[in-house]
C-alpha cells in the first residue's frame, strides 16, 4: 500500500507512514486548534519535499489571508501557484457574495455542483495528488438536515475518489467529542484525526489524537504538539500502538 507523508514532524510515524494513498480524511477541531495551519502545511510539504501538486479549497477564509497565514512559517503560496504545483480555490468570496479576481473561484454562485466542477478542473490543471476541503462544516450550515448534509458529503467524496487525491476534509467542531457540527462526516471518510486546544492551570496547551485510521495500526494516545516558526511539530513520545481496526 502506497502512503502519503504528510510531512509534518512526529506525524507520519503514528500512522503507519503516512495517510493511506486516495483516501479522505477528516480533520476536526474547535476555533484555533491548528486545523487549516495543518492544511496549509499537508500541501506546502506536499509540493516542496515529495514533488506532489495541491489544491487547497478554501470556504471561510479568502485566498489572500490564507497566503498571508502560510507566510509567517515561510511556505511561499504564490512562487506554488505560478508554477501550477498549488492551486487556490476561492470559495469563500462567493460565499461571502464579495467578488473576486482569483483564477479559481465559484463565480455562479455558492452550491456544492459549482464547487464540484471547480475542484475537478483545478485538479486536472494542477495534477494533484492532495487536496483539502476548509472546511466543510461551512458546507453543512446551509442543510438543515443531517441527511442532506450526509448525501452532499457522499458527492464530494465520490467526487475525490474518482480524482484519486489523498484528501482533508477539514471540520470545525464545537463541541470536541462530536467531532463535527452535523455529526455525520466522520462516516464518510477513511480516517480522523482531531485537534485539540485545551486549558490546562491556566495554559492553553494543545493535543493531537488520531481517532480512526483504515487500514492502519496507529498510535491511540494523545500527542502534545506545538506551532512554532516551522508550523505544527508534533514532540516525540514513546508511543504503543494497535492492530488496525
Ligand atoms: N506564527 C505563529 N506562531 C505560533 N502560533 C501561531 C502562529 N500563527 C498562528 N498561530 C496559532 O495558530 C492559531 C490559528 O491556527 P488555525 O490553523 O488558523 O486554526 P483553525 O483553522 O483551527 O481555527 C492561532 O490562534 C495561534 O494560536
Ligand atoms: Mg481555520
Amino acid at each position: 500500500m502506497t502512503r502519503t507523508k504528510t510531512g509534518i514532524s512526529g506525524l507520519d510515524e503514528l500512522i503507519g507512514g503516512g495517510l493511506v494513498e486516495g483516501s479522505t480524511i477528516l480533520v476536526s477541531g474547535g476555533a484555533g486548534s491548528g486545523k487549516t495551519i495543518f492544511g496549509l502545511q499537508f500541501l506546502y510539504n506536499g509540493v516542496a519535499k515529495y514533488d506532489e501538486p495541491g489544491v487547497f479549497v478554501t470556504i471561510e477564509t479568502r485566498p489572500r489571508d490564507l497566503r498571508l497565514e502560510a507566510q509567517q512559517f515561510g511556505w511561499d503560496l504564490e512562487e506554488l501557484e505560478k508554477k501550477n504545483a498549488l492551486i487556490i480555490v476561492d470559495a469563500a468570496s462567493s460565499k461571502a457574495g464579495l467578488p473576486t479576481s482569483e483564477k479559481y473561484a465559484l463565480r455562479r454562485g455558492f452550491d456544492v455542483s459549482t464547487l464540484a466542477e471547480e475542484i475537478y478542473r483545478a485538479v486536472e490543471d494542477s495534477k494533484a495528488k492532495r487536496l483539502v476541503i476548509d472546511c466543510i462544516s461551512a458546507l453543512g450550515m446551509k442543510f438543515n438536515e443531517p441527511s442532506e448534509v450526509r448525501s452532499e458529503l457522499f458527492r464530494i467524496s465520490a467526487l475525490l475518489r474518482e480524482l484519486e487525491v489523498t484528501s482533508l476534509l477539514i471540520s470545525e467542531t464545537i463541541d470536541p467529542e462530536t467531532h463535527s457540527r452535523a455529526g455525520v462526516e466522520q462516516f464518510v471518510t477513511q480516517g480522523l484525526i482531531s485537534l485539540n486546544l485545551f486549558e490546562d492551570s491556566g495554559t492553553l496547551k494543545r493535543n493531537l489524537l488520531v481517532w480512526k485510521m483504515r487500514q492502519t495500526s496507529h498510535s491511540l494516545k494523545k500527542h502534545t504538539f506545538t506551532i512554532g516558526k516551522n508550523g505544527i511539530e508534533i514532540k516525540s513520545r514513546k508511543s504503543s500502538t494497535t492492530k488496525s481496526r
